[in-house]
């Protein structure tokens, strides 16, 4: 849009542009600047416009997308150009995730490289590696406390050797994501140690506060995010004499945003990174970036504007980059991190669907579909061009955020029903064989979320324990229909490191006086790739699982109608054991697939007169993924125990 004040101010910028900027060729930048400038301008002046010094700011701003540009080597500026072209590249269904600490699952980096092979023979073709940047030992809440944004952990390996796996990953036509951790650093970042030392600027950096008075304001508030590990928001540093904010662990300390040197230092880490060879960066606890006294300090309007105002800026560097917004919020929330336009995502294109993935697990431990045919029912619409990250497990743990209103028409009390589930995940329920554990008790508001891997909160740990073959064939049907569900849904499927050969708990983080108290360790293996080797050997669990997977993500990939275009229907039906929806392609009426999922252990029926006008177009069926017609009997659909199908016309 043409705008005469944002348009003096960007001619006024480009005069005085430093001259090793001005010389370059940056056709395609300034075009992009041009585009977006009013935008950026209007989100900057919003958030930072009553300073004195805002003009000089602007020009900080300009420099940095530009300094970085250049900076940008050929390569990704030509995948730019492609994918400014192909602007729906990340909707496509082609795209299967896995999620992965880079130590746990190959040692370091260069290890991580010799694996690449692994995930081609799965079919994986989008890696998060999780944070490979330097933290302070003991102290990095597995990453999440990066005390240097441009130096690697030296255990993992170097600058180098990332910008390596990068190059190696684009040949294989593998996507890299990375983290960058946008709401806090470590306490040993080197902002800081100036600040503990007294430095006013970098005191700046961060909230902190001489005395309890504000920090007890924000507290009346404020929920705790770690209550067992680090209860409340606020930590003393005896060498500051100061109180800073900490709304994670106490040595994680939250930037201020309202600082607009800080906005510009992390967009030039941002751009950075896209620099390195990422193709998406994934923007841990966006929900978190603004502070208000008397809110809760999530989901503030001003975090969104950030977040806009860090797309804005990135789509003039690095177009061809793509957000994944960390919100593990509210389903109504949940969708304000793609943004406010009707159509095409400016905040982050991509963002975990934490209510599906905590909906499939309450599907699980009531073997019925209740919540989930209500909170799938209830989940707001997204916009066209954005996507979910669609996941079972990952490296945090399962919080129970459904909606309360969506509980109660499922004729559960809430408080009830969440602790029966904390129950059943953590096995203390009758005829529970999950291994889970609690995490994030809080004992004042009496909420609980569940550490646990995969394979041992549906029950394999002890199945395979008590040697109860009927039970190991479940676990592992449940783990398939689990993967089933993400694979079909919409959005990109992300897989979690060991969960293709059911790994199982492991309790070694107990040893660890710095893991002990983190119950998340116990889903965060390290890969015993012996037992990997097993995925080769028919008969066993791991070739069981790993083979059927390989098998739906190739099928997947193979099917249109899988892309995310908003292209779902939610069916409901009397059974209220199934989960059924149809995906359908925009264009071609002809194409399409009903998913019918089984919850229940015991085989159940779909009268398919449920299925209405998706029934008479769907004779005769196959199921794509086994290859066979499903069995009807009386006019109704037959779906075994825990079974599912995607079923497709022959
Ligand atoms: C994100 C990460 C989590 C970490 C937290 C604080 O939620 O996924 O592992 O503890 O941010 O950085």
């Amino acid at each position: 849009m043409y705008e005469q004040v944002s348009h003096t101010l960007l001619n006024d910028i480009l005069n005085r542009i430093k001259p090793e900027i001005s010389e370059q060729d940056l056709r395609h930048f300034y075009t992009r600047l041009g585009a977006n400038f009013y935008g950026i301008h209007s989100l900057f002046q919003r958030l930072y416009g009553d300073r004195d010094d805002f003009a000089d700011l602007a020009q900080q701003l300009v420099e940095t997308m530009a300094q970085q540009y250049i900076k940008r080597p050929v390569k990704l500026r030509q995948l730019d150009l492609a994918r400014e072209k192909d602007y729906n590249w990340f909707l496509s269904q082609q795209w299967i995730g896995m999620a992965l600490y880079c130590k746990g699952f190959a040692g370091t980096l260069s290890g991580l490289q010799e694996r690449l092979h692994y995930f081609q023979e799965l079919g994986i073709n989008l890696v998060h590696v999780m944070p490979v940047l330097r933290c302070p030992e003991g102290s990095s809440d597995g990453g999440y406390a990066v005390s240097d944004f441009h130096e690697i952990n030296p255990e993992l390996g170097t600058l180098e050797d990332v910008q390596l796996l990068a190059e190696e990953m684009q040949k294989r036509d593998i996507l890299l994501v990375l983290d960058v951790v946008v709401n806090h650093t470590s306490n040993k970042h080197f902002w800081a140690t100036r600040a503990r030392a007294g430095e006013k600027k970098y005191q700046d950096y961060y909230y902190s506060f001489e005395n309890r008075n504000i920090p007890d304001m924000f507290e009346q508030s404020m929920p705790e995010i770690f209550p067992e590990t680090a209860p409340g928001n606020f930590t003393w540093d005896e060498e500051m004499g100061r109180w800073v904010m900490t709304v994670f662990n106490d040595f994680q300390w939250d930037l201020n945003y309202s600082n607009p040197t800080v906005f510009i230092e992390m967009l030039n880490i941002i751009l950075f990174w896209a620099n390195q060879g990422a193709d998406i960066l994934r923007l841990d606890a966006v929900a978190f970036l603004w502070k208000k006294i008397g809110s809760t300090c999530q989901n503030e309007r001003e975090a969104h504007l950030l977040l806009q105002l860090l797309k804005d800026c990135c789509q003039v560097t690095a177009p061809g980059v793509v957000f994944i917004a960390e919100a593990i919020v509210a389903p109504v929330e949940m969708v304000k991190y793609f943004g406010e336009d009707a159509v095409i995502a400016k905040e982050c294109e991509i963002a975990y669907n934490a209510t599906f993935m905590a909906l499939l697990w309450d599907a699980v431990a009531t073997k019925n579909t209740r919540l989930l045919n209500q909170g799938i029912k209830s989940l707001p619409v997204k916009l066209e061009r954005a996507t979910w990250l669609n996941y079972v497990r990952c490296h945090d743990d399962i919080g129970l955020g459904f909606d309360d209103r969506d509980i109660l028409l499922c004729d559960y009390e809430p408080v009830r029903h969440r602790k029966f589930l904390v129950n059943y995940f953590t096995g203390k329920h009758d005829g529970s064989h999950a291994r889970g554990l609690p995490f994030g008790q809080n004992a004042k508001t009496g909420d609980t979320r569940i550490s646990g891997s995969l394979a041992s909160l549906v029950g394999l740990e002890y199945a395979l324990e008590t040697g109860d073959n009927k039970a190991i064939g479940d676990s592992i049907k449940l783990i398939l229909l689990l993967h089933g569900m993400i694979l079909s849904f919409g959005g990109i499927p992300l897989l979690y490191y060991g969960d293709e050969i059911g790994t199982l708990n492991s309790d070694t983080y107990r040893d660890d006086p710095n893991k002990k108290g983190d119950t998340r360790w116990v889903h965060r293996p390290s890969i015993d790739w012996d037992k990997a080797e097993r995925r080769n050997m028919p008969g066993t669990v791991e070739y069981e699982i790993f083979s059927a997977l390989k098998r739906m993500i190739a099928v997947r990939k193979e099917i249109d109608v899988f892309a995310d275009f908003n292209n779902r229907d939610l069916i409901e039906v009397e059974n209220p054991y199934l989960f059924v929806f149809g995906r359908y392609h925009l264009k071609k009426p002809n194409e399409q697939v009903l998913v019918v999922a089984n919850f229940s252990n015991k085989p159940q029926h779909l009268n398919l007169e449920d299925l209405g006008s998706w029934w008479s177009q769907y004779r005769p069926l196959v199921d794509l993924y086994r290859g066979e017609s499903p069995d009807i009997f009386k006019n109704s659909l037959v779906i075994p125990g825990f079974g599912f199908y995607w079923l497709c016309e022959r």
